[in-house]
């Protein structure tokens, strides 16, 4: 028993996850409301087709490991741990079905209610966050059962290979600090989450799977159009593995700027608008950056300070470009809206920008100028809410100005401005 998992829902999840386990030599109870699936299991045969799993229920049987019930109670009274692969659905107004998953937590609950023991519940189905903490709140609160929230990252066809070498295992515990701990049958994790943050964990891949197919797509599209084979492009762009296939470009923070991200992207929307070509991708791109900065623009001004300082003024810390910069941009909003500005980057000296850089600022904002401060803690002493958009000045610089009645938004990440005393708040975060 000590050893034994119960495994609820014997669907594509559960049933590969079962026969795993038990092929890992662990004792396994599958649970499913259907008979047949059930039945299909205690004959030895998997209840879908899933490359390697027939095999692998047919020695979970014959060796005595694997079985399933409809019996609920009973399986968690033989087990240990249960593991939640129940299906979530999506309804037809785009909310997700949690009828299966509240079932089976409802019964785990009432089993451990009448047979009281330590138990713990991993929750494996995908639901959005929350969900851990609402189902621990309404069965299981007042209870020592241990509750986890595990995300699947398997996919079909490969299911059984995955399962058993996942391309991640994140634990979703509930202050997200407890140690990655090895979990009976499951193995040890690469990373802890909060409930929250694993469960937004598994829509945050699918939906970037989502976005890289739906990419490669429209890439294709546009080779085809120009008559070339966009499968050479994409097996080329593939090979970088420092800014293409890598952690780059993957943080949350300032909007994107500067003189090639949006001038390359706005001439792949105009080529495929005149030509007639459909890319949804593309042509949101630079609309997706504008909801961001309008979102920054947003908080500024929900804080009802009227003097803005910036730390940081081109589009990225350490150059004194500022073509496309987003905070240039920013500024022109809030100065247009009355506020007044102060601004420090350390690597803009308006005195010494020539060429595009300089027609870029004679252009948009000649009255710039006026508007820098010699120094970060300048800005900060002169401003109700500051706008962080670089790390470009000390924290001992920052320490000896910040005052509590002032507001910094952290657009970049700069995350030791929280320890200051001041009233701190994340763009996205
Ligand atoms: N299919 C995938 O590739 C995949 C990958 C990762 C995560 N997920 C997620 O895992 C979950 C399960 O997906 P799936 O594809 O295995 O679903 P599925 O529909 O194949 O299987 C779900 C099973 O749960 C059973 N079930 C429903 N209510 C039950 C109850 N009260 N008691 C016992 N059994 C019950 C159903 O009879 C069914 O056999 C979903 O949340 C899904 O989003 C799926």
């Amino acid at each position: 028993m000590s050893n034994t998992v119960s495994v609820f829902g014997l669907g594509y999840v559960g049933t590969v996850t079962a026969a795993c386990l038990a092929g890992r030599g662990m004792a396994v109870i599958g649970v499913d409301a259907k008979t047949e699936k059930v039945d299909a299991v205690n004959s030895g045969h998997s209840p879908l087709v899933e490359p390697g799993l027939e095999n692998l229920v047919r020695q979970g049987h014959s060796s005595g490991l694997l079985r399933a019930t409809l019996d609920a109670s009973e399986a968690v009274r033989g087990s240990s741990t249960s593991l939640v692969c129940v299906g979530t659905p999506s309804l037809s107004n785009g909310r997700v079905q949690m009828d299966h998953v509240r079932a089976v937590a409802a019964q785990i609950a009432a089993a451990l209610r009448e047979s009281p023991k330590a138990h713990t519940v991993v929750f494996r189905s995908t639901m959005p966050p929350g969900s851990t903490r609402a189902l621990v709140a309404e069965f299981f609160s007042g209870t020592t059962t241990r509750v986890l929230y595990v995300p699947e990252f398997l996919r079909e066809v490969s299911a059984v290979h995955d399962f058993l070498e996942p391309s991640l295992s994140v634990l979703g515990t509930e202050d997200g600090e407890s140690t990655a701990e090895a979990l009976e049958g499951l193995g040890s994790f690469d990373e802890v989450l909060r409930w929250e943050e694993a469960e937004m964990l598994k829509y945050a891949c699918n939906a970037f799977h989502a976005l890289k197919a739906g990419f490669a797509n429209e890439m294709g599209r546009v080779g085809k159009f120009l008559g070339l084979d966009a499968r050479r492009v994409m097996a080329a762009l593939g090979r970088d593995e420092r800014l293409n296939i890598s952690r780059a470009y993957l943080k949350p923070g300032n909007p994107i700027g500067g003189s090639c991200l949006p001038k390359d992207v706005g001439v792949l929307a105009a080529l495929a608008r005149s030509e007639g070509l459909k890319l949804p991708l593309i042509e949101q791109m630079m609309d997706s950056n504008q909801a961001h900065l309008d979102h920054l623009t947003r908080l500024v001004e929900a804080t009802g300070a009227r003097r803005v300082g910036f730390l940081g003024l081109a589009f990225k810390a350490g150059t004194d470009d500022l073509r496309g910069s987003p905070m240039v941009s920013l500024s022109e909003t809030l100065l247009g809206r009355g506020h007044s500005l102060s601004i420090f980057d350390p690597s803009v000296n308006l005195t010494r920008l020539i060429g595009a850089n300089e027609a870029e600022i004679q252009r948009r904002m000649p009255h710039l100028a006026r508007l820098m401060a010699a120094s970060a803690a300048e800005v900060v002493s002169e401003s109700e809410v500051i706008v962080a958009a670089q790390p470009c000045a000390s924290l001992e610089e920052l320490r000896d100005c910040v005052r509590p009645d002032q507001h910094v938004i952290d657009v970049n990440g700069w995350r030791e401005l929280e320890t200051l005393p001041w009233r701190y708040e994340g763009l996205c975060w």
